[in-house]
């Protein structure tokens, strides 16, 4: 499938549920927001027949988000119908990791072939504080279990945070000499939450590269993957680093993909509040041709890029996206 512009679509963002077991800064207001009510989330026949639907158009990638996806009951049994859809080459899940490591042998069981995890800090105090309550010993046991589980690549997601976290960037690349860990340092987005809401909090990508190769020289590396990131390594090193320059940089000529919220929305673009009600459809019984239709008309609304440096109030915050 092509845009508008010629960028070639592959790729969805399934949001599961825009529940979370934790609060981060960056994602959600102190006060939260007020969850949807059970019946205005997709259940997972009508994901599973929607993705269905977009595989035929050319999806090949899907992506299971949330808020948190593992606080949804369940999910094993969706990726395993995901996994058996045909045409479908990647299926991973984005997860905060502390509720990763019961599940995760079931879940690559089922047919998940691989997770990106958050973490922002190597410190427990920290962990707590940027969570708002989460433990850093959860996250951490999450990690390993997906290493030990083979859900490879195991990506890291670190939201970089001027004055909260910039002090650990070189810390946290390090993990990548120790372990086949891939570690995506992230310039923080004004979705929502009030901390992305300063500019002043946003550390650009190439103050975050300098601070990293400050112990160590970075060369060119590749990675599996469908998302912004471009990767290096140390030298030797089993994992990589990346750098996902939202505000600073111009990926969006490169963007791949659609996704599709917990309440049935199609958004043709993170940034943006142009969706597209596919519940709608779904619910009345539409047919694979009127869904595509839905996909088709998601597709031409996509923007040439994101406008996020007007720090402009968004109709949704982070954690009902799906990042
Ligand atoms: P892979 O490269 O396939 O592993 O996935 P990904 O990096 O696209 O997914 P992930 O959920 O780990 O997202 C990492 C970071 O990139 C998060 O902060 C996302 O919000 C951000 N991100 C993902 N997609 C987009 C996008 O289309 N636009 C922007 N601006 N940011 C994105
Ligand atoms: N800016 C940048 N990245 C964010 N994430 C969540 N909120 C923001 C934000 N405001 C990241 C998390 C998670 C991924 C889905 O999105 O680190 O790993
Ligand atoms: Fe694509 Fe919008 Fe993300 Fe840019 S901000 S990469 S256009 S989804």
């Amino acid at each position: 499938m092509r845009d508008r512009l010629g960028r070639e679509i592959d790729y969805l963002r399934v949001s599961v549920t825009d529940r979370c077991n934790l609060r981060c800064l960056y994602c959600l207001p102190p006060e939260g927001v007020r969850p949807k009510d059970h019946e205005e989330i997709l259940r997972y026949e009508e994901i599973v027949h929607l993705v269905k639907v977009a595989a035929g158009l050319g999806i090949r990638r899907v992506r299971l988000t949330g808020g948190e996806p593992l606080v949804r009951a369940g999910l094993t049994q969706l990726v395993a119908e995901l996994a058996a859809i045909p045409g479908l080459s990647d299926l991973s899940l984005t997860t905060n990791g502390t509720l990763l490591a019961p599940l995760a042998e079931e879940l690559k069981r089922a047919g998940l072939k691989r997770v990106n995890i958050s973490l922002d800090t190597l410190r427990p105090e920290r962990f707590r504080a940027i969570t708002r309550c989460g433990t850093f010993s959860d996250a951490w046991a999450g990690i390993e279990a997906a290493l030990a589980a083979g859900l490879h690549p195991v990506k890291i997601n670190t939201v970089a945070m001027a004055g909260v976290n910039d002090d650990e960037l070189a810390d946290l690349a390090e993990l990548t000499r120790r372990f086949p860990l891939h570690v995506r340092f992230i310039e923080v987005m004004p979705l929502g939450a009030d901390l992305g809401r300063s500019e002043a909090r946003v550390l650009p990508m190439a103050t975050a590269r300098a601070a990293v190769e400050k112990v160590g020289r970075l060369e060119p590396a590749w990675v599996t993957g469908g998302g912004p990131a471009r990767a290096w390594r140390f030298p030797g090193a089993p994992g990589t680093v990346g750098f996902i320059g939202a505000l600073t940089e111009s990926f969006c000529k490169r963007c791949n993909r659609l996704r599709l919220t917990a309440d049935g929305k199609l958004k043709p673009c993170l940034a943006s509040d142009v969706e597209v009600d596919v519940k709608r459809l779904l619910r009345r019984g539409a047919s694979a041709d009127e869904l595509k239709e839905a996909l088709r008309r998601a597709l031409e609304l996509k923007p040439a890029r994101h406008h996020l440096e007007n720090y402009a109030k968004h109709a949704r915050v982070m954690c009902q996206i799906g990042g």
